[in-house]
């Protein structure tokens, strides 16, 4: 596959990548992309997302942070949802993206020493097994991190922190309960008082669809999946674009910006999450055996190639 893209704008902002090289940067991932504190350890024998634990990963999480909340601004974001919200870098099906993600993506993940495609069956069948009657939900568990290819070379090979962690609005004040919230201080929309106020750009209830969020592969997946038309319903897409949004999910942050439908569609949200940390349990799955269930879900709800 040939993909040629326009470097988007990231030049002023390349030296300024997570320290670390290759495995350092990988390392963060893992934490960054968690869900949730639920079983007692990760594959490391770490807690899961815990941001204080003796781990030679935490100073890597905390340079990912400082890093992330510096160059994510309301014009970055801005920027990075007209490149990618054009979808014409290339044309594949979902499963095809599935396979992509897991030849490059393995180890990646802190707390998960699985191929990525483990980690998303493990995801969607877990949910499955205990909601068997919303096939959307198990489709929403098999693609919601198929956007962390925008880290493959072929879509511009992003810096881990316009792809993973934590993501939050952008547009508005930041929260205190961002993690490592001190880091905002140095972005320079913190001193901008057109964007440092509790409503900033926005005005009160005007729903998180006209919410700009931090750049990231939850954002863009959402981007691909409106896109490409997916008959997905609104909670379906309401997960894959604030999976990683923990100041709201877990912290109940940003409230204010939230209109009825999203309230509704945070209840699935809640029990989504659970299951994407509670999946990274290496229960190993059949893949071979599964696949043509999730075949049929992605043909009922996605055209047969996506352009991303
Ligand atoms: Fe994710
Ligand atoms: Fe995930």
């Amino acid at each position: 596959m040939t993909i040629t893209i326009e470097q988007p704008h990231l030049d002023a902002i390349a030296d300024r990548k997570v320290a670390g090289g290759g495995g350092g940067d990988n390392a963060a991932e893992l934490v960054l992309d968690g869900g949730f504190v639920v079983p007692d350890s990760n594959a490391f024998g770490n807690a899961f997302r815990n941001y204080e634990a003796e781990s030679e990963r935490k100073e890597t999480v905390e340079e990912f942070y400082r890093v992330n909340h510096i160059n994510q601004t309301y014009d970055f974001v801005r920027r990075m949802r007209e490149e990618y919200g054009r979808v014409d870098k290339t044309e594949m099906g979902i499963w095809e993206c599935i396979e992509l993600l897991n030849e490059f993506i393995d180890d990646s993940d802190p707390d998960l020493d699985m191929p990525q495609i483990e980690h998303l069956l493990q995801t969607a069948e877990a949910i499955r097994k205990d909601f068997p009657d919303e096939d959307w939900l198990h489709l929403t568990g098999l693609i919601h991190d198929l956007g962390k290819v925008l880290l493959h070379p072929s879509f511009g090979e992003l810096p881990q922190w316009s792809v993973v962690g934590d993501t939050f609005p952008v547009g508005c004040a930041f929260d205190e309960c961002n993690v490592h919230f001190k880091y905002f201080k140095e972005n320079p929309d913190y001193l901008n008082p057109k964007l440092n106020t509790k409503f900033g750009a926005y005005s009160e209830g005007c729903g998180l669809d006209n919410v700009l969020m931090s750049w990231g592969h939850d954002d863009y997946m959402y981007l691909v999946a409106k896109e490409n038309k997916t008959t997905l319903p609104s909670a379906g897409l309401f997960i894959i674009r604030y999976h990683s949004f923990y100041p709201l999910h877990k912290h109940g942050a940003y409230m204010h910006l939230m209109n009825d439908e999203d309230k509704e569609n945070l209840k699935w949200l809640r029990v989504f999450n659970k299951y994407d940390l509670y999946s990274k349990s290496n229960e190993r799955i059949d893949v071979e055996k599964v696949k043509p269930y999730y075949m049929s879900l992605i043909e009922k709800y996605f055209p047969a190639k996506l352009r991303w």
